[in-house]
């Protein structure tokens, strides 16, 4: 059993792997949060390190005042009240019918299962190997008649404990929740470092490390989408965690509208993190009877450092939030016409670079946005989603065929949530689109946002989608988001219920993707938001993949593909090869970079095949044949940050999990003269093994023979133990050129 109940002293423990989670009732009833970290010993209970001492200005509740120490303000909470006495960051904000704000919640019963709890509505976690618990704790506010329903899912294998919060109006009287976050974590001691991805478009999530002040820090979206510019995924790390070691805390949405994590360092010195929705503009009126469901958060700790505490995430939404057909399945390598054409094309020259593609390998064409409505640019034609004969004289099938004939699989691009003023959908359905009543709405790349929070508006789509689907052979629907949501009001809810519009936006377009995958199963489904404006645990339960960035820019994309790499796997990384000078910087790099890079992604193509000289087109089916070779160590296998981004060089590693055979990947950032050799050392080798390398790519360099010349497939004859590539590392020999890179395909023999 991985959850535990002492009846004596109320006290419920969850053991993971390699974790231990305990909480206890106190005396009055409430939910104490008592210890998250290392594992503890069976029977070790952890309320003797959190004791109750008054730090003036503590209230204490009514009835416990002979304990003049005891206050909700000072303990660690599982989930704080309203207006009772935390003035920490609150997780609920309440109200009843005649506007009193107040909840102190206190324990009903609980309940231990097997398998894991579902969330109605909203994507979470699920059980693929039969051995999760769940724990339900029930608790009540005793005035307002408010329950609370906090659920824990124990992953053990995984060393992830999924949290969710249910909130019941169980009173004959509605109330309004202002705030309803989905979990709190209290740390009540220790030195904590704040980590958190940030951005903006074609630049997503960037790694910050930061210390704690003495303040609240946030990091929200208040987009409508989990954005570019803040990923809804925090670590909390000891001061002194590195790669390699020491505590580090995880807490990741399932959820891809707009959320807030806070980080409270509170006045005696503990942390507070609370996490879920994002509260501005957000109401939610909850009827008697009426029930309101918290997003997920994944939680997970390790004490063995970063690279442990990313691998864990890597595995748990591999196995347990991605699903269907392509969940493990080797991926197509795809080519996409976007930087190739934008918007100027006919079907013959998709065709030109799709067979040009085919001949070195590529195995699946996709056609990008332009080829619906009068959509020459991307001010019209988003909703009129017809074929443009125009470009596709025939409609879309005849150029299907030509691609399948070609022996590729045919995907295609659309945005669904979206509509554009000067498009029929509009004219025939203007209060489909979230604005403002007496006002002009506010446009994004031309378009207004479809107000999904309408049943109706999410029928329509899954009739178009589905029939879309029906109709043509389509493999893979690339899914966009091309703006954020402002002028959120929808016309279809009563003036107490706007305050619900952007969730509820999110809960139809949840039901929306949920009955497209169910009924589509073998589409595999590419998120989009303007590249990475929407990459998140949400999106990958229904997307296995999700377009990791709008800069394809090979030097930037490490900076990018290192953020993404803390929470988020290879397998869901979005990445192409495209065309330079790069469209977003105007930088040149080596066709081989751009490789290596991509190839820490789905891997894939987005230019003109056609246009690269004869030893370009050659090292494309180099590159194209090692990543068949390497797929799955590349998404399968472990991974290992070697370096971090902001050095000359950057190394990252993946080893299979028999740790038989590694790949290292290097890019050199900054060339410079006279520069020290690049050493680093490899991880996650088996230390008493002997290695050999058996691929060595010199890719862009000016003193070194790239593959496919004279000596440039030849690696070294030595042998290594794995101690000796882990402990002392591997020096390249000096390598000179612009943005170059290396490869290093290890087997053990
Ligand atoms: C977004 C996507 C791009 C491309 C364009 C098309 O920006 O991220 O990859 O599909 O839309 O308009």
């Amino acid at each position: 059993m991985s959850i535990q109940f002492d009846s004596q002293n109320r006290s419920f423990t969850l053991h993971t792997r390699s974790t231990t989670y305990q909480m206890q009732v106190d005396q009055p009833g409430h939910l104490q949060h008592l210890y998250y970290g290392r594992r503890l010993a069976e029977g070790d209970r952890m309320d003797a390190q959190v004791l109750p001492v008054n730090c003036g200005f503590s209230p204490v509740p009514y009835g416990c005042n002979a304990d003049y120490d005891f206050s909700l303000d000072l303990l660690p909470q599982e989930y704080s009240g309203c207006n009772t006495g935390d003035f920490r960051v609150s997780c609920l904000s309440v109200s009843d019918a005649a506007g009193a704000a107040g909840a102190d919640f206190l324990y009903v019963r609980h309940e231990i299962c097997a398998g894991k709890y579902q969330v109605d509505g909203l994507p979470c976690a699920y059980d693929s190997g039969g051995e999760v618990e769940t724990l339900v704790i029930t608790l009540a506010d005793p005035v307002t008649g408010l329950e609370l329903q906090l659920s824990y899912g124990v992953f053990a294998a995984r060393d992830v404990i999924t949290r969710q919060a249910r909130l019941v109006n169980r009173s004959e009287r509605p109330m309004t929740l202002g705030k309803a976050a989905s979990a709190c974590l209290d740390l009540p001691y220790g030195q904590w470092d704040l980590i958190h991805f940030h951005g903006r478009h074609c630049m997503e999530r960037q790694m910050e490390r930061t210390s704690l002040t003495q303040a609240v820090q946030t990091i929200s979206s208040r987009r409508g989408a989990s954005s570019h510019h803040h990923n809804p995924f925090v670590i909390l790390c000891d001061h002194q965690a590195t790669e390699d070691a020491g505590d580090c805390y995880g807490m990741m949405l399932v959820y891809s509208g707009s959320h807030r994590t806070d980080i409270e360092l509170e006045q005696s010195g503990g942390v507070r993190a609370v996490t879920g929705l994002h509260d501005e503009l957000f109401s939610w009126h909850l009827a008697p009877g009426e029930v309101f469901d918290t997003p997920e958060v994944l939680l997970s700790f390790t004490h063995e450092g970063l690279t442990r505490l990313s691998q864990q995430y890597h595995a748990f939404l591999r196995h347990n939030i991605c699903r269907g057909a392509w969940q493990f399945a080797r991926r197509p390598i795809l080519i996409n016409n976007w930087e190739a054409t934008y918007f100027q094309f006919d079907a013959d020259k998709i065709v030109d670079i799709a067979a040009k593609a085919a001949e070195l390998g590529v195995e699946m064409l996709v056609l990008d946005d332009g080829w619906f409505g009068k959509r020459d640019d991307d001010f019209t034609g988003l909703g009129d989603w017809f074929v443009n004969e125009n470009k596709l004289p025939g409609g879309l099938n005849p150029l299907i065929e030509r691609i399948h004939r070609l022996g590729m699989r045919f995907g295609l691009w659309v945005e669904p949530e979206m509509v554009s003023e000067d498009s029929e959908l509009y004219r025939a359905h203007p209060d489909w689109a979230l604005t403002l009543p007496g006002r002009k709405p506010t446009l994004g790349r031309n378009q207004l946002v479809l107000d999904l929070a309408r049943p109706e508006v999410v029928d329509y789509l899954y009739d178009l989608l589905s029939g879309l689907l029906r109709r043509h052979r389509i493999d893979y629907i690339k899914w966009d988001m091309n703006r954020n949501m402002t002028d959120v009001y929808s016309r279809a809810l009563p003036p107490e219920r706007q305050g619900e519009a952007s969730h509820r936006y999110m809960l139809g377009l949840y039901r929306l993707l949920g009955r497209l995958t169910a009924e589509f199963p073998q589409v595999l489904i590419e998120g989009c938001a303007g590249g990475g404006g929407r990459f998140d645990a949400g999106m990958l339960a229904y997307c296995p993949q999700i377009w990791c960035s709008d800069d394809t820019d090979a030097v930037e994309r490490l900076i990018i593909q290192h953020g993404t790499s803390f929470g988020y796997p290879i397998s869901a990384v979005g990445a192409h090869v495209s065309a330079c000078p790069n469209h977003q910087t105007g930088r040149t790099t080596p066709l081989g970079t751009r490789a290596v890079v991509a190839m820490s992604g789905t891997f894939g193509y987005e230019l003109d095949l056609n246009k690269l000289s004869a030893s370009e087109v050659r090292a494309v089916c180099y590159q194209i044949e090692d990543f068949k070779r390497w797929y799955h160590l590349i998404q399968d296998g472990l991974y290992y940050r070697l370096t971090g981004v902001d050095g000359d060089f950057t190394a990252w590693q993946t080893v299979s999990p028999d740790r038989s055979e590694a790949l290292v990947s290097v890019v050199v950032t900054h060339p410079r003269a006279n520069a020290p050799l690049v050493h680093f050392r490899l991880k996650g080798l088996d230390p008493e093994g002997t290695y050999r390398i058996a691929v060595q790519r010199f890719l862009g360099t000016t003193n070194l023979p790239s593959p496919g010349e004279a000596g440039g497939d030849a690696p070294p004859a030595r042998r290594w133990s794995g101690a000796a590539l882990m402990y002392g590392g591997y020096t390249l020999p000096r390598i000179s050129g612009d943005f170059p890179s290396v490869q290093l395909h290890l087997v053990r023999i």
